[in-house]
């Protein structure tokens, strides 16, 4: 169909010239946005193809970040552009008001993708903050409840919900905090306070219960693998111990999988599946759309039924175009079976690592679970002191030698890799000779 605005004679030419691109952002973004660089040198991406990057002078890199966990199944898949662009060319938004048939065939499909057993429901929305921020919302309407437990070292997102549950000091801005939160100690089996094992970690959240909230919990948030704290899995017998104490307070189990989900652990779509729970509440976003803005509750109907009858709204909750993208993610994962690449390629990925930490005296560990992979770099091995300085140098030597990849942890002292699911045997090699470099020339 043609239409009055078809004819642009100002079409808008982009400016690539690194200072020009420099100058432009730290004049008109804010300083709050502006803040977040993580090399020393801007990185300015102009195109990206399936797992590699490409920057504005044409160099090319091998993505070890996914931008930051969102492109899940690479750049510029044809699928997921074709519909996309199909609906954008039909009708770009339509409020959750009206009625359209896309977001109710991916809510359908996302619920699909959950164990068998529940009635589950969808609700659609653009971020995960936003989403954990309704996971509280629900869990205090559903249960009548207050108190929310959250692990230490977690991170759930910056709004002031997500933000109250977030665990550690560099996310939380100096302002009250939302009320009724209280942390339990992560279990980390490298650097947490018990060191490895379980029972001392529950015997501490039952403390946590007993002592800091009334008795009566809304519910426990956990992330099966944190994220932004380090990739920390939780131990065997974490999560399922965890949801038996909460039950029994009276709450709600919800699993934050923006980062663990969408197939990227490898042995299962969630990863919450491997911990032989059955959560209340699923909060899902990053991957979920390869980098389309959508964030998703996938919630017990019964649950979902407490907010019902009261005013809660999205204005670009649900919208068709990120919800076309959402359903390509969900059949690509599916039809090129990228949860079995994730755990071949996160195997081998892993063997590489675990070859560097025996010739690299400053690695004090390495961990993952498929395509969620941390170096640990460490002062000492016998005291684990975290050394953030070594990980600066390591973290430009990365970008030096082609890989996109992110400092984080608490400490900052934890090289995260975890590329997009579509990465293949072939460039296993090229990251190997990579990191290698990395390291030798510190
Ligand atoms: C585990 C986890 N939960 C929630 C969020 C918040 O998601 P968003 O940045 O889309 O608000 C993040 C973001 O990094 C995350 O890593």
């Amino acid at each position: 169909m043609t239409s009055q605005f078809d004819h642009d004679p100002h079409e808008l030419i982009l400016d690539w010239d690194t200072d020009a691109i420099v100058e432009r952002r730290n004049q008109y973004y804010a300083a709050s946005q502006r803040a977040f660089v993580p090399y020393q040198a801007p990185l300015i991406f102009n195109r990206g193809q399936d797992q590699y990057l490409w920057d504005e002078k044409d160099n090319k890199y091998l993505d070890c970040l996914s931008q930051n966990l969102t492109v899940s199944i690479g750049y510029n898949n044809p699928l997921v552009t074709r519909e996309v662009i199909k609906q954008a060319q039909t009708l770009q938004h339509c409020t959750t008001m009206f009625f359209h048939p896309m977001p109710a065939h991916y809510a359908e499909e996302l619920t699909k993708t959950m164990p068998a057993g529940e009635e589950w429901t969808v609700h659609l929305m653009n971020s995960g903050a936003e989403a954990i921020d309704m996971a509280l919302l629900l869990a205090r309407s559903y249960t009548g409840n207050i108190d929310i437990i959250s692990l230490t070292n977690s991170y759930h997102g910056a709004t002031f919900g997500a933000q109250s549950v977030t665990g550690i000091s560099g996310f939380r801005h100096n302002v009250p905090q939302l009320g009724g939160v209280q942390f339990a100690p992560v279990p980390d089996q490298y650097r947490g306070i018990h060191g490895e094992g379980v029972d001392p970690y529950l015997n501490d959240l039952e403390g946590t219960i007993h002592y800091a909230t009334s008795g009566r919990l809304a519910g426990m948030i956990i992330e099966p693998v944190q994220g932004y704290g380090g990739i920390v899995p939780m131990p065997e017998g974490y999560i399922s111990g965890a949801h038996e104490r909460v039950r029994q307070a009276g709450g709600l189990l919800i699993v934050d999988e923006v980062q663990s989900g969408v197939a990227r652990t490898g042995d299962s779509f969630w990863s919450f599946e491997q911990h032989g729970v059955m959560p209340d509440i699923v909060v899902a976003a990053k991957g979920i759309g390869n980098g389309y803005p959508l964030g998703a509750l996938i919630v017990k109907r019964e649950i979902a039924e407490a907010m019902s009858k009261k005013f809660y709204f999205h204005t670009y909750g649900a919208n068709p175009v990120s919800c076309a993208a959402g359903r390509s993610v969900l059949h690509i994962i599916q039809q090129h079976e990228l949860q079995q690449r994730a755990k071949k390629l996160g195997t081998a990925l892993l063997e590489v690592l675990e070859d560097l930490q025996g010739r690299h005296e400053v690695i004090g560990t390495v961990r993952g679970r498929g395509m969620m992979m941390a170096v640990e770099l460490v002062k000492n091995r016998g005291t684990r002191e975290p050394d953030p300085e070594t990980m600066v140098r390591l973290f430009e030597n990365t970008r030096k030698y082609g890989l996109v990849a992110s400092k984080s942890g608490a400490y900052r002292n934890v090289l995260r890799i975890c590329p997009p699911l579509c990465m293949q045997m072939e460039d296993v090699a090229f990251f190997e000779e990579a990191i290698n470099r990395s390291f030798e020339s510190l």
